[in-house]
């Protein structure tokens, strides 16, 4: 029996232009809303690594949420039903908040939760997201803050996974998969 093709990563970010944008947005965020406090929400899991590293490079007051939605599934085909598994802790309502996303890619989650979000009266709703893949758009978004604006390749690592795995690497890495 010949060994199963195996799957295959090449990096497409690498962890040193991650840091340096991160700290861009970051800065970009603290200009932006000076004098104010910002409550970020990250939506789980994929946002996890992103947020504690922009956080930490925000000069300003800040809070955290966090929020799980579901879209994808276990592979690479998203369902196209995105619902809250686990909903914020706190109320956001009169607050300057900002979601932060791993990936903008068809946009039906960040459609979903804008509109789930704006129901509870925020003073302000921006978004900030690592990347964009503008190219796998359904419905139309706009990320406020975009690390990096990537091609229509799956992508895993620094938060994002396939099937769970992959979101410890440090780099983002094109994933490839050896046919069904
Ligand atoms: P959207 O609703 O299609 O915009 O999908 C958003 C979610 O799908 C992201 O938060 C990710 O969890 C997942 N996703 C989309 N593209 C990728 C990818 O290339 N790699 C890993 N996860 C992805
Ligand atoms: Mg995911």
């Amino acid at each position: 029996m010949p060994e199963p093709a195996a799957e295959k990563l090449r990096v497409l970010l690498r962890r040193t232009a991650i840091q340096k944008r991160v700290k861009e947005v970051a800065l970009q965020i603290t200009k932006d809303y000076k004098g104010q406090r910002v409550h970020m929400i990250g939506v789980l899991k994929g946002a996890c690594i992103f947020l504690s590293d922009l956080i930490r490079e925000i000069n300003l007051d800040t809070s955290i949420d966090f929020m799980a939605v579901g879209s994808y599934g276990k592979g690479r085909q998203s369902s196209g039903q995105v619902r809250v598994n686990k909903d914020l802790d706190t109320s956001i309502e009169g607050l300057n908040v900002i979601l932060v996303e791993d990936i903008l890619d068809t946009g039906l989650t960040l459609n979903y939760l804008r509109r789930v979000l704006e129901q509870r009266h925020p003073k302000s709703l921006r978004v900030a997201a690592l990347l964009d893949k503008p190219s796998r758009r359904v419905q139309a978004v706009k990320g406020d803050y975009v690390g990096f604006t990537i091609p229509n390749e799956f992508v895993v690592g620094y938060g994002l996974d396939y099937a769970e795995r992959f979101r410890n690497l440090k780099d983002v890495c094109i994933l490839t998969l050896p046919p069904e």
